[in-house]
Parts: C-alpha cells; sequence; structure tokens
C-alpha cells in the first residue's frame, strides 16, 4: 500500500509534515476553544472593504488584525481593548517542535492567528509580510475538514502547488520559501469528529 511520508519536502525551506500534530489535536482544540471564549471570532474586513469569509482571532503577545485602515499586529484585541488570550503550552510547544522537524531550531513564535473555515470559506493567494523578521519561518497547523492548501512561489502568478492538507498536517515555510504566495481553496462540505462541519487554522510566526 502507498504511504506518505512524514517530511514531505514541497519547495526550497518549505516542508509538509504529514500527521505532525495528530496525537496534539484533542489538546490544541480545547486550548483553541478556551482562547476563543476570550477573543471571540470574526470575520474582519480587508483594506478594501471585504468582510473574510474565514473567521479569525489570536492568542500570544500579538494579534494579526484587518481593517479598512489595512493590516497590523497589534498587542490587544481591538474588539475589546483587552490583552489577546496568552498561548497556550500546547500551542506553544507543538509549533516549535514542528519547526525544529522542518530544520528551524529554537522558533519561538510571538503570535498564533487561529482561523476557522466553514463550507465554502476560502483564503485567496497572499504573502504573509506583515512580520517584522523574515528570517523566521511560518508553522500552520490543520485541524479538521481537509482542504486544499495552494502553494506557490515569490510571485503571484508563480504556479502554485495543490496540497491536500488532512486533519493534524503541519506546513512549515521558511528561508527562501518565507515570502511564498499561498491560499487556501473553498473549504468542501463535510463533518469532522472533532471539530464538525469546519477547519480550523492555527498559523504561527514571529511577528514583532
Ligand atoms: C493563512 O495563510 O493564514 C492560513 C492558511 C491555512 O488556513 O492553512
Ligand atoms: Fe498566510
Amino acid at each position: 500500500m502507498f504511504e506518505r511520508p512524514a517530511r514531505e519536502p514541497i519547495a526550497p525551506g518549505a516542508v509538509w509534515l504529514h500527521g505532525f500534530a495528530l496525537a496534539d489535536a484533542g489538546a490544541l482544540l480545547a486550548d483553541v476553544q478556551l482562547a476563543l471564549q476570550q477573543a471571540p471570532l470574526r470575520h474582519l474586513v480587508t483594506p478594501g472593504g471585504y468582510r473574510m469569509s474565514v473567521a479569525m482571532s489570536n492568542c500570544g503577545p500579538l494579534g494579526w488584525c484587518s481593517d479598512e485602515r489595512g493590516y497590523r499586529y497589534a498587542a490587544q484585541d481591538p474588539q475589546s481593548g483587552r490583552p489577546w488570550p496568552s498561548m497556550p503550552h500546547s500551542f506553544m510547544s507543538l509549533a516549535s517542535r514542528a519547526a525544529a522537524a522542518a530544520g528551524y531550531a529554537d522558533f519561538t513564535p510571538d503570535a498564533c492567528l487561529i482561523n476557522r473555515y466553514e463550507p465554502g470559506a476560502r483564503l485567496t493567494l497572499h504573502q504573509d509580510r506583515d512580520e517584522r523578521d523574515h528570517r523566521q519561518p511560518i508553522v500552520s497547523v490543520s485541524l479538521g475538514l481537509p482542504a486544499v492548501f495552494l502553494f506557490g512561489g515569490p510571485r503571484r502568478s508563480d504556479r502554485a502547488h495543490r496540497l491536500p492538507l488532512q486533519h493534524g498536517d503541519v506546513v512549515v515555510w521558511g528561508g527562501p520559501s518565507r515570502l511564498a504566495y499561498h491560499g487556501i481553496q473553498a473549504l468542501a462540505h463535510g463533518t469532522h469528529t472533532l471539530t464538525g462541519p469546519c477547519r480550523y487554522n492555527l498559523t504561527f510566526r514571529c511577528a514583532g
């Protein structure tokens, strides 16, 4: 039978870690719900005035925000004026182990974006470039329903790989791939035992 390799290179500096977060998924999802009690999911508006189909929140010292004025990282949730929930130990531990497995030692993120996709939600091709230090990689954890991850190159027009991400998969990109365009195709309908009809994604970054 065909078996997926545990550690699949995608591009220079970018690695797909199949099932890396499987053993931690239950604990991660429990901590997601605790964080969301303090900082509820919301649909942000882009600088162009569009309401994003993905619902977002954050935990950790810095949180990614978008509104009519632009994209930025902020230490407070603009909705409540309070600091974002602290980064759970389960998140920090998983993120630094995944980065190490992908070849990036000593990864200590200060920002975790929590994304929730319901069927139909998508994220158009974009670069993660609002962080101060691009020497640090990005660690992205998939939980719940599967989704097709598009992973291209440094130009929007570069041909994109289509990676069918499953529950528990982790993608790490940095170095020559740090500014690669990426996105998520519209989520298909489905139900997952642990998350119901949705997919969660945790994106860990060194933002400040
Ligand atoms: C992102 O690019 O912020 C999220 C990617 C994902 O949901 O897998
Ligand atoms: Fe992104």
